[in-house]
C-alpha cells in the first residue's frame, strides 16, 4: 500500500486501511477492498486479488498523473472467513457497527470467547463493538473477487456482475445417547448418538439436493464421545450450514431439518439439542453500481454476465450501510477453499481493469 502511495492505518478491529486523498475534501470516499485471510488449507486467490487488485488500481491512478476527486480507501478486512466461533466477516461487521457484544461472547469448542481471542490478538473488543465508522464517510464500495464456482468458466464469460450474496444459517446439534459395551449390547437396545448424527448428515445433504439450485446445505464436522472402539457413542456434536439467496427457502429448510433430525434421533432413542447461529441475511447488491460495472466491462470489450454469489463476502455487511457491488472473475474448474484454487492472470487483469474503469466512472460523479 505504501509503495502505491497510500497512507496506511489500522482501525479498532485490525482492518488495514490505505488512503489516497482526493482533490475535493467535500466528496465522500470511494472504498475498494477484500480480505487476505484464508480458510485452513485454502488457496491463494480468495480475497487476495481484491486487495492486491485495489492497490494496483491506485497505482494505475497515480501513474496516470491525475488526482482523483474522491478520496480512495483500500481496505484489507480482518478475519473474513468463518472463525472458530462460527462468525464470518469480523472486520467488516465491526467497521459497519454491526458487531455486537453477544457476537464477542461466542465460545469456540474450547470455551474461549471471541472477545478473549481478540484480546490475545492485541485488539480492544469494546472499541470493536462501538466504532462503526462507515456511514457518511464512504459513498460506494467495490470488491473484486474470484467467483469460487464454475459458472463463468462454463459460460465462457470474463466478468461476473454480482446481483446478490446468499444468506447463511448455521447449526450446532448435540446428540445425547448412552454409553454401552459395543460387544455385548444388542443392536436394537442401543442409544447410539453417533448413528443419530450420521442420519443428520444425510438429512442435511438431502435438503441441499432437494433444493435443486435454490439452496445448498453442508455438514462440516462431526465429533463423538467417548471415541473408544469398544463403546457405543454416548454423545455427538455436528456442525452444518445452509445457504440461499432466498430467505423463504432458508426459513423452510431450518424447520424441515429440525423436524427430520429430531425424528430420526428419536427412532434411535437419542435426544437432540439445536443451537442455530444466524450468520448473515441474503443481501442484494446496488443496482446502479452494477450498471456502472456493466458499462465498464462493455467499454473495455469484456464479456459479462449477472451472477449471484453462494460465497459470502465483506460486501454483505458494507452493503447495509453504503451502496456496494462486486466484480467476479472465473475460477479454474470452479475450485476454491482448497489448495488447487486458481485464476488465470489474464482474468485477474480483466477484473482489475474493470475495477479501475468503474472507479474512474464513479469519480466523475
Ligand atoms: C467465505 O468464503 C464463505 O463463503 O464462507
Ligand atoms: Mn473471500
Ligand atoms: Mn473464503
Amino acid at each position: 500500500m505504501r509503495v502505491a502511495g497510500l497512507e496506511v492505518r489500522c482501525d479498532a478491529a485490525g482492518n488495514l486501511i490505505g488512503t489516497l486523498e482526493g482533490s475535493d475534501p467535500t466528496a465522500p470516499a470511494l472504498m475498494l477492498g477484500s480480505h487476505t485471510d484464508t480458510v485452513r488449507w485454502g488457496g491463494n486467490f480468495d480475497g487476495v486479488i481484491g486487495v492486491l487488485g485495489a492497490i494496483e488500481v491506485v497505482r494505475l491512478v497515480q501513474e496516470s498523473g491525475r488526482k482523483p476527486r474522491h478520496t480512495i480507501r483500500v481496505v484489507d478486512f480482518l478475519g473474513e472467513e468463518a472463525n472458530d466461533h462460527g462468525l464470518t466477516c469480523l472486520g467488516s461487521r465491526s467497521m459497519t457497527g454491526e458487531l455486537t457484544a453477544a457476537d464477542l461472547d461466542r465460545p469456540n469448542s474450547h470455551a474461549v470467547t471471541l472477545g478473549e481471542q481478540c484480546v490475545r490478538a492485541g485488539l480492544d473488543p469494546s472499541a470493536m463493538v462501538r466504532r462503526g465508522w462507515l456511514r457518511n464517510e464512504v459513498s460506494a464500495y467495490l470488491e473484486l473477487h474470484i467467483e469460487q464456482g464454475p459458472v463463468l468458466e462454463q459460460q465462457g464469460v470474463e466478468i461476473g456482475v454480482v446481483t446478490a450474496i446468499a444468506g447463511i444459517e448455521r447449526l450446532i446439534a448435540r446428540f445425547i445417547g448412552q454409553a454401552d459395551h459395543a460387544g455385548t449390547t444388542p443392536m436394537l437396545d442401543r442409544r447410539d448418538a453417533l448413528a443419530a448424527a450420521a442420519e443428520a448428515v444425510l438429512a442435511v445433504r438431502q435438503l441441499g439436493c432437494d433444493a435443486q439450485g435454490a439452496g445448498v446445505a453442508t455438514t462440516s464436522q462431526v465429533a463423538a464421545l467417548p471415541g473408544s472402539p469398544n463403546v457405543v457413542p454416548s454423545a455427538a456434536r455436528l456442525e452444518a450450514e445452509m445457504r440461499s439467496i432466498d430467505p423463504v427457502w432458508l426459513d423452510a429448510a431450518q424447520a424441515r431439518l429440525a423436524g427430520e433430525v429430531t425424528d430420526k434421533a428419536a427412532d434411535l432413542g437419542v435426544d437432540v439439542e439445536f443451537d442455530w447461529v444466524h450468520d448473515n441475511q441474503a443481501q442484494p447488491l446496488d443496482d446502479s453500481l452494477q450498471s456502472v460495472i456493466v458499462e465498464a466491462a462493455e467499454s473495455t470489450g469484456r464479456s459479462w454476465a449477472p451472477i449471484p454469489s453462494g460465497a459470502t463476502h465483506d460486501a454483505v455487511h458494507v452493503a447495509r450501510r453504503v451502496p456496494a457491488a462486486m466484480i467476479f472473475v472465473p475460477s479454474i474448474n470452479g475450485r476454491s477453499h482448497c489448495p488447487e484454487e486458481m485464476t488465470k492472470l489474464s482474468d485477474i487483469t480483466n477484473g482489475i481493469d474493470v475495477l479501475a474503469q468503474t472507479l474512474l466512472a464513479l469519480d466523475w460523479y
